[in-house]
């Protein structure tokens, strides 16, 4: 069969069918299971949220709390994890120190083989909890502190903050690490959940999917655009500063960070939830700074941009409500990591219920058949 015509990058691509999210990004919209982003942001947690995603259903008040306490119970990370991670390269990215604690975990998990839907399951509530662990635990090693103990008496969110921070959240910084996590539960089938999908596809085991979705998620053209976009708007220092900077970098053709998406063309949904928050957030601090140079670079954006259809996206508030929990840019993408780790598996749990392996062509372009000529005779 003669093979022509390239997809290339994959664009526009379908490969696979599902329930679990959908967006429709001419009207700016992201649905999990039907539910809107908006809706669960406002009325949900993470723990409902990711009981929806692998059941494709809102949980009962009992299921909620079984499933809950399951997630509260695996936080732990063994200690020998730990160690082994202690004694990696200190300077070296915080991704690549996740991706290495999630193969430690695979490695230490005796269950990890097993391939029966209630096994799955249960390896699939322990990585969603304790990939949260590891991305606080490694960002503490990394600035020299030890990794705290989970605290049962919290959500998932919240205890992930207190274990990244050493600081008990109160009720706002407590809702907005819900919302970032709900936020970035799911997003269809961006790089990381085909790079998990293809490694699911062979019937290989849940933590090297997710190992391979930390890799590409890892990219500065996927995960990596939050820090970048936060490095921007700490190195502009008034809003009158920020228009010079938009027009002078559009002027020299380069692309601002946070703004654009490949599927969205109006505002993500997303951005103009972590948009609100970081105003909430900024009274709370009083500190107006970075939201109001953030907010005229959106405008000048737009006045420039619009046109192309360039509006903010998720990474334009993210980075400066992180910064205004308190943490520092390295552990940006590792949240949307330990985020997104549930969109993933559920996406993986989706597809081996019809499971393909995925291979796909490449159009061969080289020379023709050839006789080899020995090393001497060239
Ligand atoms: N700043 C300035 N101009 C932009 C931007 C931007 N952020 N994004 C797109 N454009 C312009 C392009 O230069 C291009 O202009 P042209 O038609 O005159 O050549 C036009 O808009 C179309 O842009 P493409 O890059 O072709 O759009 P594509 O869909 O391929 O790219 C992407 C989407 C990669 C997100 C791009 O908008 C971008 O690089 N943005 C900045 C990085 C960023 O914020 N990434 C985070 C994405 S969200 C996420 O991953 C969670």
């Amino acid at each position: 069969m003669s093979i022509t015509g390239v997809y290339k990058g994959l664009d526009n691509v379908p490969i696979k069918e599902t329930v679990i999210s959908t967006i429709d990004g001419e009207k700016g919209k992201l649905y999990y299971v039907g539910y809107s982003v908006e809706e669960l942001a406002e009325k949900s947690n993470y723990e409902e949220v990711s009981f929806l995603l692998l059941h494709k259903r809102l949980p009962t008040g009992e299921e909620l709390k079984d499933f809950s306490n399951k997630l509260m119970k695996e936080r732990t990370i063994p200690n020998e994890i730990w160690s082994i991670l202690e004694k990696t390269p200190p300077g070296a990215p915080l991704m690549d120190k996740l991706k290495a604690g999630v193969d430690l975990l695979g490695l230490f998990d005796g269950e990890a083989e097993k391939t029966d839907k209630a096994a799955r399951l249960s390896t699939a509530i322990r990585i969603i909890s304790k990939i949260a662990t590891l991305v606080a635990g490694v960002y503490r090693l990394k600035k020299g502190l030890q990794p705290l103990e989970p605290d049962p008496g919290l959500n998932h969110a919240s205890n992930f903050l207190y274990m990244a921070t050493g600081k008990k959240p109160n009720a706002l910084e407590s809702k907005i690490m819900d919302v970032t996590f709900i936020l970035h539960a799911e997003h269809e089938l961006p790089a990381s959940s085909t790079a998990a999908l293809v490694v699911a596809s062979t019937l290989s085991d849940l933590y090297s999917a997710v190992s391979a979705g930390i890799g590409a998620l890892k990219g500065p053209l996927h995960g990596g655009a939050n820090e970048r976009a936060l490095e921007m708007l700490m190195s502009i220092k008034t809003p009158e500063e920020a228009e010079q900077y938009v027009l002078r970098e559009l002027a020299s053709k380069r692309k601002i960070m946070g703004f654009g998406h490949r599927v969205y063309k109006t505002f993500d949904p997303r951005a103009l939830i972590f948009k609100s928050y970081l105003e909430q957030l900024s009274e709370m601090r009083k500190d107006r700074k970075l939201l109001e140079i953030a907010n005229r670079i959106e405008s000048v954006m737009i006045r420039e941009l619009g046109s192309k259809l360039i509006y903010p996206n998720i990474d334009l508030y993210s980075g400066p409500v992180f910064n205004l929990l308190g943490l520092d840019k390295e552990i940006f993408t590792p949240i949307f990591a330990a985020a997104r780790s549930v969109g993933w598996i559920a996406h993986i749990l989706e597809y081996w219920e019809d499971n393909r392996l995925i291979r796909p062509r490449a159009v061969y372009i080289g020379p023709g058949p050839r006789r080899y000529v020995p090393v001497d005779e060239r």
